[in-house]
């Protein structure tokens, strides 16, 4: 537990005339780009789209939804550059504490500035949340936030190896202390898991195409191994994409859910939150594609309607298994002022469950 580069873009064959996608071809708006800190939202247009800038997404809205007790224990599963770690502690009081999870090494450094004897800031994924809480002796919480997918400084710096906007080597992971590369991931996978992979985590439909593109490259002995390379290789087949976008971005983004295990972390974290959360303890989740926002609204619905019996199940009302979550207002996205000022936030939704009683 820790208490509390950039090379030049290349112009890498991004650009495309290929005829863009129209309708319901298009991805739920992934923002290859997502967002971070701001812990005033006062920064102007300006200053948000520079490099150096890191702007959270739905800052009041979620620390609101976490309905602060001035000594509660919380929990930010996604630190970034502490946005919202910042915010909830400025609305606990002395008796309150804070503990704050990243498995992103640059993040655990960002937080380094924060000297306060309330906050913890440990160096792991989320899914080992139970487990590490229970190491500090924690077993109840009354608020959780995760805030997913990746920072701004992650995509903005070349090395990271998240954007076709550099070209950079291919590394992807969020923890570059563990884990395969994409680079190495596209050098072992079989013709079939990488088609699966762009299929299922891309929703793209050239999934074949680029696939077989790859591992054609791959075989004449030219190993994929910068994001530049990628991106060119994808460009050659994509012959549809969204307009605006990057032939490469769905692609991109499936590795990267691959690399990171995106999904399997939110699929073991969240029933650990519902473990974790006192009676009235809420759960906030800022999703930026359609993937896991429904997965995040299927857990809170399964658990508000626990009655999976079949109708005239000979059962009394009262011994039917009771919610153990109930849903808080609707799913909330950024307005148009806070999309203006930070287009990264563009595709963010935020659903927010009060744990019950239920044991
Ligand atoms: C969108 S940013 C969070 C920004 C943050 N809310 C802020 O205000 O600065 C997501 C962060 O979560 C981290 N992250 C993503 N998945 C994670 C996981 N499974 N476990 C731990 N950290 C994760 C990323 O490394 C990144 O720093």
């Amino acid at each position: 537990m820790i208490k509390g580069v950039n090379s030049a873009p290349t112009k890498a064959s991004l650009s495309s005339k290929r005829a863009p996608l129209k309708g319901a071809d298009k991805l739920e708006k992934y923002p290859l780009e997502v967002s971070v800190l701001n812990p005033n939202q006062n920064q102007s247009l300006n200053e948000a789209s520079s490099a150096n800038s890191h702007i959270t997404v739905l800052l009041d809205e979620a620390v609101h939804a976490l309905a602060i007790k001035p000594d509660g224990i919380y929990v930010d599963g996604t630190f970034g550059r502490g946005g919202h770690s910042r915010k909830i502690l400025a609305q606990l009081g002395d008796a309150g504490c804070l503990i704050a999870f990243d498995r992103d090494l640059s993040a655990i450094e960002a937080g380094k500035a924060i000297d306060d004897p309330r906050f913890s800031l440990v160096h792991s994924h989320f899914a080992a949340m139970q487990v590490k809480l229970s190491e500090m002796g924690i077993l109840k919480v009354d608020g959780i936030l995760l805030d997913l997918g990746i920072s701004s400084p992650q995509i903005d710096e070349a090395s990271r190896g998240f954007s076709f906007r550099y070209d950079a080597p291919l590394d992807m992971r969020m923890d570059q202390s563990s884990g395969q590369t994409a680079a190495e991931f596209l050098g072992r996978t079989s013709e079939q898991q990488l088609t699966e992979v762009i299929k299922n985590y891309g929703e793209e439909r050239f999934a074949k195409s680029i696939t077989r593109a790859i591992i054609k490259e791959r075989n004449d002995g030219r190993a994929i191994t910068t994001t530049g390379h990628l991106a060119q290789i994808v460009a050659s087949v994509v012959t549809r994409f969204e307009p605006g976008q990057n032939p490469a971005t769905r692609t991109f983004q499936a590795l990267r859910i691959f690399v990171n295990q995106e999904l399997e972390e939110l699929s073991l974290t969240m029933p650990q939150c519902l473990a974790l959360l006192a009676p009235h303890g809420r759960l906030a989740v800022i999703s930026f594609h359609s993937l896991e926002d429904r997965m995040v609204k299927q857990f809170i619905r399964d658990q508000e309607n626990r009655d999976d019996l079949p109708a005239n199940f000979p059962v009394r009302a009262a011994d039917l298994p009771q919610p153990k979550l109930k849903s808080v207002g609707k799913a909330i996205k950024p307005g148009a002022r806070e999309v203006k000022l930070n287009p990264r936030s563009r595709s963010a939704v935020l659903r927010v469950a009060e744990r019950t009683s239920v044991v």
